[in-house]
């Protein structure tokens, strides 16, 4: 077992082959070779109005390349595929978060639209989230979803975290300004 601290520098022989073989998918780190699948399943609007600005949108090839280019280099990997059907259908990413909050990793996570409602992510979630605790050094891991959003409510309950707060007018997406849920779980609660 590997016991990172966030922002550690050390480099364990083996990390990179991490593999999680989940009833519904795979989560690995991404690798070359992922970029078409990635380019395809990322390219939807869909997607776009609940994430972060900064994820693309439109998807281009380009943008996959760039993304496979760095997320293969992290070491150790903190972005993961989702692989259904040996493709790259979707993401899955840890943000460690510093200083008095390192105790802490922020969760992300998207999914091609053709794979939505057969409880991929949600099985996502749950092993990526006790591969996490049982390799870093967290205590809790949490995420922001937007207002708009309530099946990605869903997904984090049903993987064992819990609703913790609703910030006030938080985030603004596509000129709207509303509030952001607060999800989390804490290491004790995992096992
Ligand atoms: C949200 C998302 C990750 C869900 O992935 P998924 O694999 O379809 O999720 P699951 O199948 O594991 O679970 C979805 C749950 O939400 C429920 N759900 C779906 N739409 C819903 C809605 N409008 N209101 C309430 N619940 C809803 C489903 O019924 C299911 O719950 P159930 O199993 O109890 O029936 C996926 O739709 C997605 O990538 N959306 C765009 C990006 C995104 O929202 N990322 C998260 C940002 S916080």
């Amino acid at each position: 077992m590997w016991i990172l601290s966030p922002g550690s520098a050390d480099i364990l022989a083996g990390h990179n082959r991490m593999e999680l073989k989940l009833k519904t998918c795979t989560v690995r780190p991404w690798r070359r070779g992922d970029e078409e699948s990635l380019a395809y399943h990322a390219n939807s609007y869909k997607i776009w109005r609940n994430v972060r600005d900064k994820f693309p949108y439109p998807y281009t090839i380009e943008n996959a390349r760039d993304w496979v280019g760095v997320a293969a280099a992290e070491d150790p990997p903190s972005n993961f595929a989702i692989i259904v059907d040996r493709q790259a259908v979707g993401g899955i990413g840890l943000v460690f978060k510093d200083d008095i909050a390192r105790c802490g990793a922020e969760i992300g996570y998207w999914l091609g639209e053709d794979f939505w409602g057969r409880g991929i992510v949600a099985d996502a979630v749950r092993g990526l989230t006790a591969w996490a605790f049982e390799n870093f050094d967290l205590h809790r891991i949490y995420a922001g979803v937007l207002e708009w959003n309530p099946a990605s409510m869903r997904v984090l309950e049903k993987a064992g975290y819990q609703f913790e707060a609703r910030l006030r007018n938080a985030v603004i997406k596509e000129g709207v300004v509303m509030d952001e849920f607060i999800y989390a779980v804490i290491r004790e609660e995992i096992s």
